[in-house]
């Protein structure tokens, strides 16, 4: 089952974002996925290294636009940015080394990292960029 299904509640009201946003539900989806259903580490991993890859790029989408319109709070954003990576990149490790964590550390950490994430965080632009123009 999945762990998230996307609502509009999520919206950012910016349709290339709210995209990746989607996106991003999906990978977390399916990596929840596949710890809930025990699939081994050779499995999972290939999950995370995408699940990085592509919050990378979401992030760096973002961070430009807040540079290329100077949004004011654009250093705290970029900085929680990077502290959520460093905790999937954290979540990686452990699974590398065959740690898997708790399910309901899982959930928690993923729900956190990408509702609380957009939810507080990413709307807090909508302004910015919607009276930029970004669509
Ligand atoms: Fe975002
Ligand atoms: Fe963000």
């Amino acid at each position: 089952m999945a762990l998230f299904e996307w609502d509009d509640k999520f919206s950012v009201s910016i349709e290339s974002i709210d995209n990746q946003h989607k996106e991003l539900v999906q990978q977390i989806n399916n990596l929840h996925d596949a710890m809930m259903e025990g699939r081994g580490q050779k499995e999972v991993e290939p999950i995370i290294e995408k699940l990085i890859g592509y919050t990378d790029s979401h992030f760096k989408h973002e961070e430009e636009l807040f540079d290329k319109f100077n949004y004011e709070d654009k250093q705290e954003h970029k900085n929680i940015h990077k502290n959520l990576i460093d905790q999937v990149v954290d979540l990686q490790t452990k699974v590398k080394a065959g740690e898997a964590p708790l399910s309901s550390d899982l959930m928690e950490f993923l729900k956190e990292w990408l509702m609380t994430h957009i939810l507080q965080e990413d709307k807090r632009y909508i302004a910015c960029l919607t009276g930029n123009n970004v669509k």
